[in-house]
């Protein structure tokens, strides 16, 4: 791994995952990109140099560190068109930020176009040496990092809109259809000892059912929050942008295990679904063969779709009972003859400058700033209530926010949308699936972060085809909590002048 300060290549170069080998968009030429570590507290400077040449994948690129709050760094989100231009071919960018109150699994990506599902991401991980969870592990490293993601063999901007991924890679590896010799990732365990894993979906579009042939699992982290630990699990279904840690003790007989992660969505098209992802987990001793292990699993326990399965006592400000300051409610209509998403009847197609810079530049009205009738101003030092319906054409989707985690008071699967509420210990995460049609899915989150910040859908085709919104924070005082103040011509270097204000 490296970090907290590192240098990060972005280049076009081949690889071959799955027994197929294409030209991709890769960090320090990797698929995922190098982990990168630090420990709450730290200062992280991510020198992000752009050596991009191919443009059917994008020559320009942003990196977004997922789920990182960015207190008063709105600038170093990396989110294209947001809070910055992105860096085009030959460019350089510092990220310079600092996480003083973030522990757990994270982990970045391209925020630009389709351009992670062409390579660009990889995982973040923020250390805790005072892990309240600590003593219920003996090993945490890179070794015990699960990335799961869908895998094209053509550049994303290219495949049909709803096409199926040709395979599905557990670290990097796996087999595309009729491919039965590709290696797969392998993890090692020693008998005995007890692991952190943590897994995280780098999804483009389909979700994953994960399983651990013969092991149950304990949930201790969703999402860079420590819940309560939840013991007994052997099903974690996890959607794009999502992360979970799980503690697995190595209390078989020493053997290999399949560790599966079939990939479902409603979006697919019905042509053969790809291979389930699959990576071996193989006890030290055992032969280095494929496990013979069979799936045992009759029914999925679904803990998402449960508001009170996975729980976060510790929460910070869980929300009471009491109405919230502002309260939202998103509509989500899809219109299939211009494969576009709307949000109250907005679609969010990229503006001609970044949010950021209009605010900066003395735009502080909704109804000024663009893309029009997608961005919400929002208060600061408020409590904010979203309430979104699922199952809109033609998924569940994940809906992630940047610069705040939020507490889920109400998940997919509890009925209408005025019942069900857990105003006691609600999940916090960043990333929630909103679920099937009739879902509704209710958040809360307080205002102590000014800037824009994005809540999309996490599936990329569905952000690509304008399913977000922007939430402008205070944006009378961006500029002023904003450190280091971001220079506008190294946030757009085409721009030498801030842009006028119209
Ligand atoms: Cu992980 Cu706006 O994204």
């Amino acid at each position: 791994s490296i970090g907290p300060v590192a240098e990060l290549a972005l280049v076009n170069a081949n690889v071959t995952p799955d027994g197929f080998t294409r030209l991709a968009v890769l960090p320090n030429g990797l698929l995922p990109g190098p982990p990168i570590t630090g420990y709450k507290g730290d200062n992280f400077k991510i020198n992000v140099h752009n050596y991009l040449t191919d443009h059917t994948m994008n020559e320009t690129a942003t990196v977004h560190w997922h789920g990182i709050y960015q207190h008063g760094t709105n600038w170093a989100d990396g989110t294209s068109m947001v809070s910055q231009c992105p860096l085009t071919s030959g460019d350089s960018f510092l990220y310079d930020f600092s996480v003083p109150d973030q522990a757990g699994t994270f982990w970045y990506h391209s925020h630009e176009g389709l351009q992670y599902c062409d390579g660009l991401r990889g995982p973040f991980i923020v250390y805790d040496p005072h892990d309240p969870h600590k003593d219920l592990y003996d090993v945490d490293d890179d070794n015990t990092i699960i990335t799961l993601f869908d895998w094209y063999h053509e550049p994303a901007l290219e495949i049909p809109l709803f096409g199926n991924p040709d395979s599905i890679l557990i670290n990097g590896m796996g087999r595309s259809l009729n491919d039965s010799v590709s290696p797969l990732s392998v993890i090692t365990v020693t008998p005995g000892l007890r692991y952190r894993f943590r897994l995280i979906s780098m999804s483009c579009n389909p979700y994953f059912n994960f399983t651990i042939d013969g092991h149950n699992f304990t949930i201790i982290e969703a999402d860079g929050q420590n819940t309560q630990p939840l013991p007994g699990i052997n099903f974690v279904q996890i959607h794009s942008g999502q992360r979970y840690s799980f503690i697995l003790e190595a209390n078989q007989p020493i053997a290999n295990y399949w560790i599966r992660a079939p990939a479902e969505s409603e979006s697919l098209s019905p042509t053969p679904p790809p291979q389930p992802g699959m990576a071996i987990l193989r006890y030290r001793g055992a032969p280095e063969v494929e496990p013979e292990t069979k799936s045992e699993l009759v029914q999925y326990p679904l803990i998402e779709t449960n508001l009170h399965a996975l729980t976060n006592p510790a929460a910070p400000g869980v929300p009471t009972i009491d109405g919230a300051d502002v309260d939202i409610n998103l509509n989500v209509t899809f219109n299939l003859t211009e494969l576009t998403y709307y949000v109250n009847d907005y679609t969010f197609a990229k503006p001609p400058v970044p949010i950021l810079l209009q605010i900066l530049s003395g735009k502080y009205a909704a109804q000024d700033l663009l893309p029009a009738g997608a961005v919400y101003t929002l208060p600061r030092n408020k409590t904010i209530q979203v309430t979104m319906p699922g199952g809109v054409f033609p998924a569940q989707h994940p809906m992630h926010l940047h610069g705040s985690s939020f507490s889920v008071i109400k998940s997919a699967g509890t009925g209408p949308a005025d019942v069900g509420y857990n105003f006691v210990d609600p999940v916090r995460r960043d990333t929630v699936n909103i679920g099937l049609a009739g879902d509704f899915v209710t958040i809360r989150f307080d205002t102590h972060n000014p800037g824009p910040w994005m809540l999309h859908c996490h599936i990329d085709f569905h952000l690509y085809m304008g399913y977000a919104i922007v939430f402008a924070e205070d944006p009378e005082d961006t500029r002023h909590v904003n450190h280091p103040p971001p220079a506008w011509n190294e946030l757009c270097p085409k721009y030498d002048t801030l842009p006028p204000a119209d």
